[in-house]
């Protein structure tokens, strides 16, 4: 699969010009993400390493793999994340997306929702993901300029189990149409996060959130984050090669990696409900802020996810549950949606294979293994005190 640019589009409502180019700009983003990222790269993923115990104590079919997610439990703890939809070309992608996902009993994310929520004959490019996957824990999402009643539609269109936010400073400033107003976004998720009736995940898109951020979110009422950190779909670098004059090439790698994120998190939970204290060895990794009620702000992980040994490594630093992008857009790409059919299942096979290397019968055994950080992750955490 490629984005083809002479791909023939969805009819064109009101507005035309300005949809077209939003949709030849959705079409850009895969071809782009596909060019530049051809292939999954070293990252900080790497700088993880589990220690070997060779006296691991279960058994394969004792391993549970599942994860709770916004209140509902996850046969699998990876999912597809956002991508796209809005074109003809995006609607084949998200119906292969889908039905792979419902095959794998994955769940999964459609990409931003504002092309269709200003041109309703777009609706069909992303509620062909339902339709695909009836069953399936599916994540809307749009952005924080998104007014609620927007959102609310937004969640509609899918009859979405959860709705993303997407956090996207960023591509943003470097996207050469990009807004540049970013004042109000707090205000705005804290609307959105009160009108809509499902839990809100606020995610970055491939730069990382802070535990500053994480506090200010989790005090806004969302129900969960996705740290979706550097290592794998970089926009910056995407947005550079649209602009005509590729003047920000020296911001490529901007933002913390997956692992710094989820190691900030770690400490910013409160000590006392760590068990074992400060340490992160040999005790479980709860991960996440409690906002004023006492509720936690459930930490997911995604950006640079390339295999199933990332997938563990990101649970047992506390992520409930993986988000994974450029990796399987690449094998739809070159395999078709039989391959990727067959990718899921193979993960799924291999994340117990993992678990049951490491005698960790569940995720929250898998947070009481013995991780080791090195290199510049490991530098990194030292300077932000987080070691
Ligand atoms: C994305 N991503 C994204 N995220 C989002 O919230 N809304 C969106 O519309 C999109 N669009 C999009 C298009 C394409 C082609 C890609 C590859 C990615 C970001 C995505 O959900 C994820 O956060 C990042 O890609 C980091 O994960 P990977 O790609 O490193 O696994």
């Amino acid at each position: 699969m490629s984005a083809q640019s002479s791909a023939p589009r969805l009819p064109v409502g009101a507005g035309g010009s300005h949809q077209a180019a939003r949709a030849s700009r959705k079409d850009e983003h895969l071809d782009l993400a596909l060019r530049l990222h051809g292939q999954d790269r070293p990252n900080a993923f790497d700088d993880v390493a589990f220690m070997h115990h060779a006296l691991a104590a279960t058994a394969a079919t004792q391993v549970d793999p599942s994860a709770t997610v916004c209140g509902a439990q996850w046969a699998e703890p990876f999912y597809i994340n956002a991508m796209t939809g809005g074109t003809r070309n995006t609607m084949r992608i998200n119906s292969e997306l889908a039905g792979a996902a419902a095959e794998a009993g994955v769940a999964v994310a459609c990409g931003s929702q504002h092309i269709a929520l200003d041109d309703p004959e777009r609706a069909e490019s992303f509620r062909i993901i339902r339709r695909r996957a009836p069953r399936a824990f599916i994540l809307a999402n749009v952005g924080p300029t998104m007014d609620p009643a927007q959102a609310v539609r937004a969640v509609e269109m899918l009859e979405a189990n959860a709705l993303q936010i997407h956090l996207n400073a960023a591509q943003e400033l470097v996207m050469p149409e990009g807004d540049r107003d970013l004042r109000d976004w707090a205000q705005r998720i804290d609307a959105i996060v009160k009108a809509v009736p499902v839990p809100v995940v606020v995610k970055e898109v491939g730069f990382g959130i802070s535990a500053r951020t994480m506090a200010s979110l989790s005090r806004l009422g969302a129900s969960a984050v996705d740290v979706a950190g550097t290592g794998g779909t970089d926009f910056i670098a995407i947005e550079n090669e649209r602009r005509p004059d590729h003047s920000y090439s020296y911001l490529t790698g901007w933002g913390q990696s997956t692992v710094l994120c989820l190691l900030e998190s770690l400490c910013a939970e409160p000590a006392a409900r760590r068990p074992g204290g400060d340490s992160a060895r040999g005790t479980e990794r709860p991960v996440g802020q409690t906002d004023e009620h006492g509720a936690q702000l459930e930490v997911l992980a995604s950006g640079g996810v390339r295999h199933p040994l990332d997938v563990v490594r990101a649970l047992a630093l506390g992520a409930r549950a993986v988000g994974v992008s450029g990796h399987f857009l690449r094998t739809l790409s070159r395999s078709g949606p039989e391959g990727l059919r067959h990718e899921l299942a193979l993960w799924s096979e291999q994340v117990r294979t993992l678990m049951t290397l490491l005698g960790a019968a569940d995720i929250a055994a898998l947070r009481r293994t013995d991780l080791l950080v090195t290199g510049r992750t490991a530098e990194q955490a030292r300077l932000l005190g987080v070691d």
